[in-house]
C-alpha cells in the first residue's frame, strides 16, 4: 500500500514535468516575444494584398515604405519592445542588422539549408548591448509569392515596379529572391525589465 502510494505520487510527478520538459529552458518572455514578431506580419501582408488588388504592384510599394514601420511602432508602443525589420540584403538603407542580426540571418540560412522549416527560424537570447542587459528575439520572414512582385527575380518584376524602387531605393539589394527563401527577419530588443 505505501508503495503504491510511492508509485501513484512519483507518477504524478512525471505527468506534472512531462510540460516543463518538452517547453525545454525557455526562458518566460520568449513566448510573448514571439507572439508580437507574428502578429506584425500578417497584417502587413493584408494590407499590402489589398493595395496590390486595387493599384497594382508599383502602387503598393508606398504602402510598405509608409505602412510596414507603423505597424512596427505601433506593435512597439503596444508591447514595450522595440520592434524593426532587418536583412542581409536590405532596400532600406536603415535595414542594416547589428552584428548579433548578422549572426542570427547566417545561422538562419545555414539551419535553411540543412532543412528546417523556416516558419521555425527564431533565435532568443539575453545579451550585453552598449553597456545594457538587453533581452533579444528574431524571427526569419520567408518570401511566398506575393512578395515576387517587388523582391523577386527580373522576370517576377514589373518595369514600372522596378523604375519606382531604383529612384525611392538607389543602393536596393533587394531583389532576386525566389519563393521560399529568407527575406530577412523581425528583430525585437528590449531592456531586461
Ligand atoms: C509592393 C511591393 C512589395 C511587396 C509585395 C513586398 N515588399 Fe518587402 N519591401 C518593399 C519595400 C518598398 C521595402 C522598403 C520599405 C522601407 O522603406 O522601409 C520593403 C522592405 C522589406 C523588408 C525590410 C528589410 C529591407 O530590406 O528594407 C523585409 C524584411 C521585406 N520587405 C520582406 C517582404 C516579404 C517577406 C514580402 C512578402 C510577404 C514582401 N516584403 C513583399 C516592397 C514590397
Amino acid at each position: 500500500m505505501k508503495f503504491q502510494i510511492l508509485a501513484l505520487g512519483l507518477l504524478a510527478q512525471a505527468l506534472v514535468s512531462v510540460p516543463a520538459a518538452a517547453q525545454g529552458s525557455e526562458p518566460p518572455w520568449v513566448p510573448q516575444a514571439r507572439s508580437v514578431a507574428t502578429s506584425v506580419p500578417p497584417k502587413l501582408l493584408a494590407v499590402l494584398q489589398d493595395e496590390i488588388v486595387r493599384n497594382g504592384p508599383e502602387g503598393a510599394i508606398s504602402t510598405c515604405r509608409d505602412q510596414a514601420p507603423a505597424l512596427a511602432r505601433a506593435a512597439s508602443e503596444q508591447s514595450g519592445w522595440q520592434v524593426r525589420r532587418v536583412s542581409l540584403r536590405n532596400r532600406n538603407p536603415k535595414a542594416v542588422p547589428d552584428a548579433w542580426e548578422r549572426a542570427a540571418l547566417e545561422d538562419f540560412d545555414r539551419r535553411a539549408a540543412a532543412g528546417e522549416p523556416l516558419a521555425r527560424l527564431e533565435r532568443a537570447e539575453t545579451v550585453e548591448k552598449d553597456g545594457r542587459t538587453v533581452q533579444r528575439y528574431m524571427r526569419a520572414l520567408p518570401t511566398i509569392d506575393l512578395c515576387m512582385n517587388c523582391h523577386g527575380t527580373p522576370d517576377r518584376v514589373t518595369d514600372a515596379v522596378t523604375a519606382r524602387l531604383k529612384s525611392l531605393y538607389p543602393d536596393d539589394r533587394a531583389v532576386g529572391y525566389r519563393v521560399g527563401e529568407i527575406r530577412g527577419a523581425m528583430t525585437l530588443v528590449r531592456s531586461v525589465p
